[in-house]
């Protein structure tokens, strides 16, 4: 055991920097649209099987190769194994913290972007009169190459400015600040989707089944979400389950991070699809549901210039709870194996995934 190994103050500080990893962009950006093209409650019970039966296991297992070797990927399977290809395994989670990252941080800028915009009261101007023309505003803000970098720099500047304080100075109180925020604002939104008028039909969109959208597609769609949102799969719940003492249980903490992230996805979708079809907007609107159809439904609320700053907020915290965790795998990795120093780690991987944004702004754009 490396005994200058950093580790959490408490395992209540771990659950909050786990649950800041698995609650992100997949909770708030992605499960609401994901259930909402795909048979809304129908796509939930299959999304809650793949979240009990596999996500809990796997994360639970993560976690645990990560506190009993405390290492990261690459290290936790050297340690484990003389094999050389589990060693490979581990560094395909490194490659994947930074590719993930590079179009994380880009949906991170669009988020602290909108953030800004929400508080200008850009939202309140005739670009923003409905989800059409918000969209056109933000292809157009997203074919400035100059706004669509500015804003992830910062994000990744946010990010770097956290790691770079460690693991307790920087992700734990990072998590332990923004986490009761995020939780916060959360309530304030659904609380206000609830009492709109025809809030009930936003709610039963989602907990009333249509079976007709499910088919093999969508058990793939659940169980690939399921992965993403627990943050499983490239080591980030191992890297952050290496900085556990060996006496913290591990089975609650993967409970409560599961649970907690689910009905965070659940509630974000409330919120957002009472304001939709109190609107009597479509809710099947792909990617752009937050980014093109939110905004003008938003503000056209009684407060709703406060609303749609408070949304935009929990996004932005979201995307940075979540980013820290992807990239300290990297940082992690070239700590414990290539005996580098934090901060020449972290402004190294930081470097690279900026680079990596560069092809993947063109790819999202694209796709959008
Ligand atoms: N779970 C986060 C989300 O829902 C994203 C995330 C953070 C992630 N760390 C990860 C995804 C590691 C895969 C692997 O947005």
């Amino acid at each position: 055991m490396e005994n200058n190994r950093e580790q959490w103050s408490s395992k209540a500080s771990f659950i909050l920097a786990a649950a800041g990893s698995a609650v992100g962009l997949g909770n708030i950006w992605k499960f609401p649209y994901i259930a909402g093209e795909n048979g809304g409650a129908a796509f939930l019970f299959i999304y809650l099987i793949c979240i009990v039966l596999i996500g809990l296991p796997i994360l639970n297992i993560e976690i645990l190769l990560g506190r009993t070797t405390k290492k990261n990927p690459v290290g936790a399977f050297k340690t484990l194994t003389n094999n050389p290809f589990w060693k490979y395994v581990g560094a395909l989670g490194v490659l994947a913290s930074f590719t993930i990252l590079s179009f994380y941080s880009v949906v991170g800028g669009w988020s602290l972007a909108y953030t800004y915009e929400a508080l200008v009261g850009t939202f309140n101007t005739p670009a923003f009169a409905n989800p059409s023309t918000a969209g056109d505003f933000f292809n157009l803000r997203n074919s400035s190459p100059l706004w669509v970098l500015g804003y992830h720099t910062l994000f990744l500047s946010i990010v770097v400015f956290i790691l770079l304080s460690g693991v307790r100075a920087g992700l734990e109180k990072a998590s332990k600040f923004l986490m009761p925020i995020l939780l916060f604002i959360l309530m304030i939104l659904v609380v206000q989707g609830l009492i709109l008028p025809d809030a009930n039909k936003g709610v039963s969109f989602l907990f009333q089944p249509d079976w007709s959208k499910i088919n093999g597609q969508t058990f793939l769609l659940a169980l690939g979400h399921a992965f993403f949102t627990l943050s499983l799969g490239m080591g980030a719940m191992m890297t952050y389950g290496s900085y556990l003492s060996d006496k913290d249980d591990i089975v609650n903490a993967s409970y409560l991070v599961a649970f907690l992230d689910t009905v965070i996805a659940i509630l974000a979708g409330v919120a957002i699809f009472t304001v939709v079809f109190s609107s009597g907007y479509d809710p099947t609107a792909g990617p752009g549901l937050v980014f093109h159809v939110l905004p003008p439904l938003l503000s056209n609320l009684v407060g709703g210039y406060i609303f749609a700053f408070l949304f935009f907020l929990l996004l932005s915290i979201a995307a940075v709870t979540s980013g820290i965790s992807i990239l300290e795998v990297s940082v992690a990795y070239l700590v414990d194996e290539r005996k580098m120093s934090r901060k020449k780690a972290v402004l190294m991987m930081a470097g690279l995934v900026y680079l990596g944004s560069y092809s993947m702004c063109i790819v999202i754009q694209c796709s959008f």
